[in-house]
């Protein structure tokens, strides 16, 4: 059965915005970002200034001596940027894709951050019982790819990895504890219902229009 509110829209309708999209994030970079540089691999989502990444970023900056988990790390800007010494936090960092895991492990050594970094399918690699504080994943929101272009980074057919992430993520935040997640009504997944059999509440804390051509909210999530 299909979620209610699930707009699928299909690539071709989101020209020219998609294009530009992709073609940012095909060829390397190096970025700066809130005192760090940055490499980004082509094919690596890029943390440029219209990114998701600083969109989430603009409303994270209260974050201070949590346990934390940056979800799909990408070059792993989110969770490197929280793991400044002077914040307190103690963040891991994952991604399916190795190479993102490995330029998340360049980026670490370049800008002096520590961090766990793991290859996993969202909470794959950790045990039973394990929890964080606040738990971020900047989800792929696009449900189809441009044909030929590699951009795994970019997709999520029909919201997989989003319904999964919420079905797990009840476990995996401790009383208290908060996710956060960007959402956008094309994404397949019909979240705020699928929070709600969760036994989760989201509310949206910022909402935006990116390079993406997306209209993407950022979903505060908490237990019920
Ligand atoms: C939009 S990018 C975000 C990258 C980075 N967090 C940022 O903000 O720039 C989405 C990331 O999620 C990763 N991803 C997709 N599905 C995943 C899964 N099931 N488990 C872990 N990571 C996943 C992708 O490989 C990609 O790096």
């Amino acid at each position: 059965m299909r979620d209610a509110v699930v707009e699928t829209i299909k690539w071709a309708d989101l020209e020219p915005w998609q294009y530009r999209f992709a073609a940012r994030n095909d060829y390397p970079a190096v970025i700066p970002f809130r005192g760090l540089m940055i490499y980004a691999p082509g094919g690596i989502y890029h943390p440029w200034p219209l990114s998701s990444s600083h969109f989430i970023a603009d409303r994270l900056s209260g974050i201070r001596g949590r346990k934390v988990l940056d979800l799909g790390c990408g070059t792993g800007v989110l969770g490197l940027w929280l793991a400044n010494r002077e914040y307190g936090n103690c963040v891991t960092l994952t991604d399916i894709d190795p190479v993102a895991v490995a330029t998340a492990e360049c980026n670490a050594l370049a800008n002096e951050r520590f961090a766990r970094i793991a290859h996993a399918d969202l909470f794959g690699a950790f045990d039973k019982g394990r929890m964080w504080d606040c738990v971020i994943f900047n989800a792929p929101l696009l449900c189809t790819a441009p044909a030929g272009a590699g951009h795994r980074m970019g997709t999520d057919p029909d919201g997989q990895a989003t319904k999964r992430f919420l079905a797990e993520l009840p476990s995996r935040l401790d009383r208290g504890g908060v996710g956060y997640l960007p959402w956008s009504r094309q994404v397949g997944a019909d979240v705020p219902r699928l929070c709600q059999e969760h036994g989760l509440t989201a509310e949206c804390v910022g909402r935006d229009w990116r390079e993406s051509g997306l209209e993407v909210q950022l979903l505060e999530i908490r237990h019920g």
